[in-house]
């Protein structure tokens, strides 16, 4: 069984970053100690320590403190290209053992883990392998972000099919990303009604990290107490949450601020 929960999504930009911040800020809250782990990232700026990405330095300061960057982000190429060939470039072949290392690293001193993975679930890590392949192999649960965008609704079923395919799906994401969508609530209808896990949270355009933590729809996730023994905890799973109405601003309508990830 696992700690770790994988968050992909619908497409790069999507609100990955954000979904996992706010999972470690509720994991941590809950007393957990926790750690984002985003494997591999493309597009990162020199810095006196060296590459550095921006979600890894997120996940980094919303882990449990003493982790290091490279623990976070272990492989980081400066292009914002495609990963694999981000690697290729630079000479790096990813393999899933050493993906599985640099897990294992995470979770042997961590209760949870939670991965980022780059861009959506079918994207390529090597030559031979994609998240698919490895996230597969490890069986974690998934949670899947979908932006709010016309055309989510398809890439957010084939997405759903797929991860289906190769492990659990523990539910979705509405996200809704600035500018809001069009019949918004209308689309999340279509997709509640046709998505096979349940929609775990509808997060309003603007909400920061701790915003999306508290929403309610998170508590279909069971986190167990932390101060039950290891062989009581029940590992991620979620319960059909039935329909979670978005929260109402401004009469339904949001105001849309965006206020980083
Ligand atoms: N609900 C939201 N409201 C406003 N802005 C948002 C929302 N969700 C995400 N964003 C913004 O959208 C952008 C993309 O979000 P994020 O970085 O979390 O996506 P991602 O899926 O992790 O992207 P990548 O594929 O690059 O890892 C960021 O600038 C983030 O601040
Ligand atoms: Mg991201």
């Amino acid at each position: 069984m696992s700690h770790t929960i994988f968050i992909t999504g619908t497409d790069t930009g999507v609100g990955k970053t954000r979904i996992a911040r706010a999972m470690l800020n509720r994991l941590l809250d809950q007393g957990y100690s926790a750690a984002g782990f985003k494997p591999l990232a493309s597009g990162a700026e020199r810095t006196a320590e060296g590459l550095r990405n921006d979600d890894a330095l997120v996940l980094q300061a919303a882990s449990s403190p003493g982790l290091e960057y490279g623990e976070v982000n272990p492989w980081c190429f400066e292009p914002a290209i495609a990963p694999h060939l981000a690697a290729r470039e630079a000479g790096v072949e990813i393999g899933l053992a050493a993906l599985d290392a640099a897990h294992r690293r995470l979770a042997l001193r961590h209760e949870r883990v939670v991965v980022e993975g780059a861009g959506g679930w079918l994207v390529p890590l090597n030559a031979q392998h994609s998240f698919a392949d490895w996230v597969g192999s490890q069986g974690w649960p998934v949670i899947l972000v979908v932006a709010m965008r016309l055309g989510c609704i398809n890439h957010a079923l084939l997405s759903a099919e797929a991860i289906q395919r190769r492990t659990r799906l523990l539910g979705w994401v509405a996200n809704l990303l600035p500018p809001l969508q069009e019949r918004w609530r209308d689309n999340i209808d279509t997709l509640q009604a046709r998505m096979p896990a349940p929609l775990l949270a509808t997060v309003p355009p603007g909400a920061t990290a701790a915003e999306i933590a508290a929403l309610p729809g998170w508590a279909a996730i069971d986190l167990p107490d932390p101060a039950e023994p290891e062989s009581r905890r029940s590992h991620w799973s979620a319960a059909p949450a039935g329909p979670i109405a978005a929260p109402e601003k401004d009469g339904g309508r949001f105001t849309p601020a965006d206020t980083g990830p």
